[in-house]
């Protein structure tokens, strides 16, 4: 029977506050001018959840072992979160989901000892917490042995490429899931006796760590940023399980947001490339394909080569250019270089429009960030689905490093892989400008015939460079 006093009062009001200010803040993660202000709320929240825990543990003997353990987590956390460039976010990413999964198996294998096996609960422990643990501690250890894996791949430490057993990868990871259930199982049931039942947890951990490792080391590098959200959906639920079985609101909420977050932000990324959660943890394209352009109806169909003066020529007489950023923009850090160019543009009277596609670069929001880093204001940057209908009406679409989300292909050829997956129609504008170093795929690994289209030609070198040469050649004009 709990007794409730003023200060469980307290702890449970603060809990409140926290969730609403976790989820005011997640809204605010919805566009670009309002997410710095949303992730600040969302901390402030965090930080009142913590003040909150720590009143509601004031009684244990343990204060040194937490201030050492906050002393540790903001010095190895701060630095990483200020330094780390944003072409890197996405190892961030990986490695703070990662370390929140570890964290929740590291959670059910101590509660697990402090129970000695569940068996020595003053009461009869309740299901919800041999469940709870039981789950947290097998989705949060397969989250992190798979996010260490995402991330070294991210990292260029592991190779990017995808590493497996072919046909036999499958099966494994079938038996190590069943073996990690079945170990837990023995467990709940109670069917072991203290000696053994340590031997037992740890061998759910080992499973379901081999799992993590075995279902993300045959995913393309790629793909990771997917995989990443979906590790990330997986601890947020790991983290609510051990809620459950700490009776810890706080964890059982934020757990939820995270994992129910994940789950939608996954399902978006997957939908915008047109590939299903499955296809993807299964492996298949994602390897970072560079198959030459070749023109397809056994046909070679030639591109059509251009000059920075004639691009920017082009440009200068231009009504409207709406500027396509891909990956390529990224790779070569060309977002300043951009904004100059389009400022010079502007002062000649064109308007400068940015059609930003879900899934252009490598992560969600890779294009918007790059463009904000660069100032680009947030009114010239238009969503797909806001910006499609202009490409009919415009003069210029100038293409930076983009290659993917403009294919043609996608909407009206049925045999190609990306058949389905929306674009932005760029090759509906009145000329189209690529700026790319070679005619190579993107990361699709396939061709695409907006390249060889009549009215469109190919600026080629790096993005950064190109854009500079067009920039200096509008100074000329
Ligand atoms: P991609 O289709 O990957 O094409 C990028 C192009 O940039 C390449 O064709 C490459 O051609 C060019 N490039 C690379 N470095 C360059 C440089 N320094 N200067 C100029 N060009 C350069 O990119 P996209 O159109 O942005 O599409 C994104 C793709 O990634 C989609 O297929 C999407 O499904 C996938 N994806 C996205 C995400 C998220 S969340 N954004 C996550 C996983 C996968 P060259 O080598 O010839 O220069």
């Amino acid at each position: 029977m709990h007794t409730f006093d003023n200060l469980t009062y307290l702890v449970n009001g603060l809990y409140i506050i926290a969730f609403g200010m976790f989820i005011y803040g997640l809204m605010g993660l919805t566009g670009p001018k309002t997410a710095v202000r949303g992730n600040l709320i969302a901390a402030v929240g965090m930080v009142i959840a913590v003040v909150a825990t720590l009143i509601s543990v004031r009684h244990t003997s343990n204060w040194i072992l937490i201030i050492a353990g906050l002393v540790v987590g903001i010095a190895l956390g701060v630095p990483p979160a200020k330094f780390t460039k944003m072409t890197a976010m996405p190892q961030l990413v990986a490695a703070f989901n990662g370390v929140g999964g570890g964290t929740v198996a590291l959670i059910a294998w101590s509660e697990f000892i402090n129970s000695q096996g569940f068996s020595h609960f003053d009461e009869e422990p309740t299901v919800h917490i041999v469940v709870g643990s039981l789950f947290a501690a097998i989705i949060g250890s397969v989250s992190f042995w798979g996010s260490l894996i995402a991330f070294g791949k991210l990292q260029e430490i592991l190779p990017g490429r995808p590493i497996g057993l072919g046909k036999l990868q499958q099966p494994l990871n079938l038996l190590l899931l069943v073996g990690a259930i079945a170990a837990a199982v023995v467990i709940g049931v109670g069917a072991t006796n203290d000696g053994v039942s340590q031997l037992w947890m740890i061998a759910v951990l080992v499973l379901a760590g081999v799992l993590g490792l075995a279902v993300v080391l045959p995913i393309g590098g790629a793909d990771m940023p997917v995989v990443i959200s979906l590790l990330n959906a997986l601890t947020g639920l790991s983290a609510a399980a051990a809620g459950l079985a700490l009776n810890n609101t706080a964890m059982i909420v934020a757990g939820m947001i995270v994992g129910a977050s994940g789950t939608i932000l996954t399902n978006l990324m997957a939908k915008a490339m047109n590939r299903s959660i499955p296809a993807i943890v299964a492996g298949g394209f994602g390897g970072g394909g560079t198959a030459p352009g070749a023109g397809g109806d056994g046909e070679a169909k030639q591109a059509k080569a251009t000059s920075a003066a004639d691009a920017a020529i082009q440009m200068a007489y231009a009504n409207q250019v709406i500027v396509v950023p891909g990956y390529g923009m990224a790779v070569a850090q060309a977002q300043h270089a951009v904004k100059e160019m389009a400022a010079l543009l502007e002062a000649k009277g064109v308007e400068v429009k940015y059609a930003i596609h879900p899934v252009a670069g490598r992560m969600p929001g890779h294009m918007n960030v790059l463009l904000a880093e660069a100032e680009v204001s947030y009114d010239a940057l238009k969503e797909m689905d806001d910006i499609n209908g202009e490409f009919g009406r415009t003069d210029v679409a100038l293409v930076i490093g983009a290659n993917d989300v403009t294919n043609p292909a996608a909407r009206e050829d049925k045999s190609s892989p990306i058949y389905g997956m929306p674009v932005l129609n760029v090759d509906q504008a009145k000329s189209v400008i690529v700026l790319k170093r070679s005619m190579n795929s993107g990361f699709a690994g396939i061709d695409n015939p907006l390249f060889y289209a009549d009215h469109t030609s190919m600026l080629f070198g790096d993005a950064k460079k190109s854009v500079g040469a067009v920039t200096e050649e509008l100074k000329a004009l």
